[in-house]
């Protein structure tokens, strides 16, 4: 058996920080070193001010005090980190590949093996590898071969340990897991894990499989997830036409036990670094075996969520009489859902960029997104050049400056504080006829008609 006094995680991003920090919190006995080569992450990780850590989560900062300087530390030593540690856990980035044979679907898995081949490098005793990253369903067969050819002749017990957390409620969802899924081969390594999760998680709770079992369900949990919002979101479309109310069919429908309530809230899409990673390679892969009517299934999750993004920006320019040019558009939200400072695949980045296509003058107010990411956002997509981004997109921190003069407010992330604005200064200072655009059903619509705004929401 093993006993695991030091814990490692390369990683120290939007799960590897969170996940970690709760490891450390609940086990004081165990050390928990988080490494990463981003030294300015590392850097706001250490930093005394709490509320300049890098991850935004509600509750995260009273657990990272607690641990922090205690048997939780945060470096850009990762090789002591691995030398020192008895379990390492790898949560590192699988982006979309950008290049190369599965450009645009496949899983980008470089950082996975820098990881291994470092572990395998610097160890000189026997480790648990743990994945925590999404990985593609077989990918611990090459770490496993990577380690063993080029480490130093000690063993390695591979697992996979996938992370269920959602960004907002990371820090609950780590506390109380629905739960905890390990997958391997070694019993012992398993049991070495379980234990672990053992502290604050119930047994009944945690679920051993076999190394591609876990490896699998990552990836469809979050496509059956993610394809509920696009049926729910296909449903939105057809309520519009219909005289339906998106949220009376949504609570009609949840009610029946065997589809539940949860996940069924239309919105202007989906976005955040999972769903569509994850359902993309899980395309490619089913690809990969030519298994093509799989494929096409899950791949028209994504085809409904990019239409559903496009329709929501078409619905705006067609209302504003054909045409946005020159006219301003406030955006009230870049997060990719409430409660984040993550803004990756938001629905505000690709509903702005079309907007700007048609050359609106966008004004963005969110409550915990920096300037600097939403222009990174946009410079990201290469639409046009970095200085017309700023020129044609402003970012406020004042919310009713953002909606000054404004002809059309659109609602991209569902911040509670919207609902709190006073909406009768809104409208006095707005444009007349003065549109909102409520991409997340988030208003209430006989209280905005009532102060005179043209109240659009999607599946309404
Ligand atoms: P992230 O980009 O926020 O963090 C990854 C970190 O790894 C970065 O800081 C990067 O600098 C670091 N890194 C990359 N290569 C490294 C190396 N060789 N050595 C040291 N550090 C290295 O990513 P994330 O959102 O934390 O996601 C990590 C993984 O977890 C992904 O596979 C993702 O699919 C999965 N996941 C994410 C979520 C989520 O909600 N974000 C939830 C569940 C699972
Ligand atoms: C997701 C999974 O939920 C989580 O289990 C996994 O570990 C990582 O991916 P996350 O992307 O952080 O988590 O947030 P999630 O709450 O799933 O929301 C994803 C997107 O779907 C957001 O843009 C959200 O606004 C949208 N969404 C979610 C809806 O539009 N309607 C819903 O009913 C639920």
């Amino acid at each position: 058996s093993f006993e695991v006094k030091k814990i490692c995680c390369i990683g120290a991003g939007y799960v590897g920080g969170p996940t970690m920090s709760v490891v450390a919190h609940q086990c004081p006995d165990i050390e928990v070193t988080i490494v990463d080569v981003n030294s300015d992450r590392i850097a706001a990780w250490n930093n005394p001010d709490l509320s300049q850590l890098p991850v935004y989560e509600p509750g995260l900062d009273i657990i990272v005090e607690e641990a922090r300087g205690r048997n939780l530390f945060f470096s850009t030593d990762v090789s002591r980190a691995i030398a020192e540690a008895d379990m390492i856990f790898i949560s590192v980035n699988t982006p979309t590949k950008n290049y190369g044979k599965g450009k645009g679907m496949a899983a980008d898995l470089k950082f996975i093996e820098l990881c291994a081949r470092q572990i395998a490098e610097v160890a000189t005793s026997d480790k648990i590898v743990v994945e925590k990253s999404t990985l593609p369903v077989r990918t611990a067969a090459a770490l496993k071969s990577i380690l063993d050819n080029t480490g130093n002749g000690v063993n390695f017990h591979i697992l996979s340990n996938p992370e269920f957390l959602a960004e907002g409620t990371a820090i609950t969802d780590l506390l109380s897991p629905d739960r905890v899924l390990i997958g391997g081969e070694n019993a012992d390594a398993i049991e070495a894990l379980v234990n672990i999760y053992a502290r604050w998680v119930d047994r009944a709770k945690i679920l051993t499989t076999n190394l591609w079992s876990s490896e699998l369900s990552k990836l469809t949990a979050n496509a059956f997830l993610a394809q509920r919002v696009s049926s729910i979101n296909a449903i939105s479309e057809l309520c519009e036409k219909t005289g339906a109310n998106v949220d009376e069919v949504a609570k009609a429908i949840g009610m029946d036990s065997r589809i539940g309530p949860k996940f069924l809230k239309a919105s202007v899409g989906f976005g955040g670094s999972c769903f569509q990673k994850d359902i993309l390679n899980l395309v490619y892969i089913a690809r990969s075996y030519n298994l093509h009517e799989v494929a096409d299934y899950w791949d028209q999750v994504i085809i409904m969520n990019e239409h559903q993004k496009r329709r929501f920006a078409d619905n705006i320019i067609q209302t504003l009489y054909n045409t946005v040019s020159g006219k301003k558009i406030a955006v009230l939200g870049w997060a990719f859902k409430k409660d984040t400072n993550d803004t990756r695949e938001s629905a505000s980045i690709y509903v702005s960029d079309y907007l700007m296509n048609e050359q609106a003058q966008i004004a963005v107010y969110d409550p915990k997104v920096v300037t600097e990411r939403i222009y990174a956002d946009l410079d990201y997509l290469n639409t046009r050049s970095v200085d017309e981004n700023r020129a044609q997109l402003e970012v406020w921190k004042d919310p009713y400056e953002a909606c000054k003069d404004a002809h059309a407010i659109a609602i991209l992330t569902e911040w509670d504080e919207f609902k709190d604005y006073d909406w009768e200064r809104i409208k006095e200072n707005m444009k007349r006829p003065s549109f909102v655009f409520d991409g997340r059903k988030l208003l209430d619509r006989q209280k905005l008609e009532s102060l005179g705004f043209t109240y659009y929401a999607i599946g309404e």
